[in-house]
């Protein structure tokens, strides 16, 4: 397609709604379990969506990470596979793609996001280092944290605000990045990181002019940028919706640009090319060779870095796809409508709509469960339990204790239902909006949760809690007197 072509489409009615520019030709059957039986899993799951399988579950809103539909071609690419354990054609390919997409010389494989991060953290932190960054993703904070760094956040005032027309709440402060770096000395710093579409505030975007702003300050003192380009295809998407210098480039000039202002790039394949794996990359090859040797240490020899070399075809191909606006608008899209539809339904939702899912303010709609009884964690379970829907806990379950045990409240609850790329149809969308709103129209009838079992690192992954009231059995009668025998 040209340029400049636009690639929305307007329906004459004026009703604004996404339209799938791609068709369905393998489908997996689902399963809706009556409510009784969600709440037998919920239970045995210990209030915990990570713990549910899905057997149980209707619409699986958990993550877009390794759930991104794939494309016929990416499927076909599979068949291709060069399985060698060195030097396999199929990694010449996925090269090349690197090359094209991210245009970064030298590539590492890893076999997902976090390894990345191990690598990383392993090279560039020291003991008492400190990180500046725009926000922190889980993985990332411990990964830095288990080689003796701590993370600064040093995001934007905009950027908890729930409610907010900013276009780029994902943006660095440079004035507070300026104040750390007195603070602490640039010696102290290791690197800045950028998350592109920042997860845990609700997957909104950075634009260019802050980068470059950053670039500057980073420039001055000698520090390096690193970039987590996770979910680099819908920042670049929101860069060219939003930012009017960017409105006629096409993605990839627009990638290219943002790659050029950093000096490494890692990624999970889970999310951008909608594959499983990973890779760090950059045009420097000092930086590149400080973590080479850790490659085949941990990962797998060079060429294939832990990944199946099936997924190492449909990666490269897949990269390739992350240039395609009518691929990565899709999330955007569908998240788009499902935000605009809540706020007016009044159920209080993060704006504006960003990339990655759906993040409803925990804190705002269970306003009565105290943040030490984790309202995110609860409106995660009661919402499966009315509907199927699996979501995402991002909260203070999400969050770690302090040195005294306790709790170190998260800045923002969230309850995030994730929109992986071109899996939902429209009509499920609105189911999940339908039971968000019943369940917003029921939400005093929701109670807190407590922990019985905390893993020491990690916890929401593995934790199991239980009600701190028996509101689960409550909740299920009121479904079944508004909503009679439905599933
Ligand atoms: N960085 C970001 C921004 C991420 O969102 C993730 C994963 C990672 C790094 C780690 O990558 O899972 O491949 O090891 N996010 C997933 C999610 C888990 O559900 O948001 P990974």
């Amino acid at each position: 397609m040209e340029k400049n072509q636009s690639y929305s489409v307007k329906f004459f009615s004026g009703e604004e709604i996404p339209l799938e520019l791609h068709k369905v030709r393998i489908v997996q059957k689902l399963n809706l379990i009556p409510i009784e039986e969600r709440l037998k899993a919920i239970i045995a799951g210990g209030f915990n969506t990570f713990l549910l399988t899905t057997k149980s579950v209707f619409l699986d809103m958990l993550t877009d990470s390794g759930t991104n539909a794939m494309s016929d071609n990416q499927v076909a690419s599979m068949m291709r596979a060069d399985d060698a354990y060195a030097g396999s054609q199929s990694y010449m390919r996925l090269e090349e793609s690197i090359q094209e997409v991210f245009n970064c010389k030298y590539y590492l494989p890893v076999h997902q996001g976090r390894a990345a991060e191990n690598i990383i953290s392993k090279v560039f932190i020291k003991p008492g280092d400190v990180v500046p960054m725009n926000y922190h993703f889980t993985t990332t904070k411990a990964h830095i944290e288990i080689n003796g760094g701590s993370i600064l956040e040093i995001y934007t005032d905009e950027a908890l605000k729930v409610k907010s027309d900013h276009p780029f709440k994902g943006n660095l402060d440079t004035a507070k990045l300026k104040e750390v770096i007195k603070k602490y000395g640039a010696s102290k710093v290791a690197y800045i990181r950028l998350e592109a579409s920042t997860n845990l505030i609700g997957g909104q975007p950075f634009s260019i002019a802050n980068m470059r702003e950053v670039r500057k300050i980073a420039q001055k003192h000698g520090l390096m940028i690193v970039l987590d380009a996770s979910l680099i295809g819908e920042n670049a998407y929101f860069i060219k919706q939003r930012e009017p210098e960017f409105k006629n480039k096409s993605i990839k000039e627009i990638l290219h640009q943002m790659i050029g202002l950093v000096d490494l790039t890692y990624f999970s394949s889970r999310k951008v090319s909608s594959t499983r794996g990973g890779g760090i990359c950059t045009n420097n090859l000092e930086i590149h060779n400080k973590m080479k040797d850790l490659v085949p240490l941990f990962e797998g020899f060079y060429t294939y870095g832990g990944m199946s070399i099936r997924e190492v075809e449909a990666m490269a191909v897949g990269l390739i796809e992350t240039l395609d606006e009518t691929i990565i608008s899709q999330s955007p899209l569908f998240i788009r409508f499902m935000v605009k539809e809540l706020e007016r339904l009044g159920v209080p939702v993060v704006t504006p709509a960003g990339g990655l899912g759906v993040h409803i303010d925990a804190g705002q709609f269970l306003s009565h469960v105290p943040q030490t009884e984790y309202p995110a964690g609860a409106l995660a379970s009661a919402f499966f339990l009315i509907s199927g829907v699996r979501g995402m806990e991002r909260g203070t379950i999400s969050s770690v204790r302090d040195a005294n045990g306790n709790d170190v409240l998260a800045d923002i609850e969230l309850l995030r239902l994730a929109m992986p790329r071109r899996v939902f149809t429209l009509s499920q969308v609105k189911y999940a909006i339908d039971r968000l709103y019943w369940l917003y129209k029921n939400r005093k009838l929701v109670g807190g949760l407590k922990f019985y079992e905390e893993p020491p690192v990690l916890r929401f992954f593995g934790g199991k809690l239980k009600p701190t009231s028996p509101w689960p059995e409550k909740l299920v009668a009121k479904f079944r007197a508004d909503l009679g025998d439905s599933l």
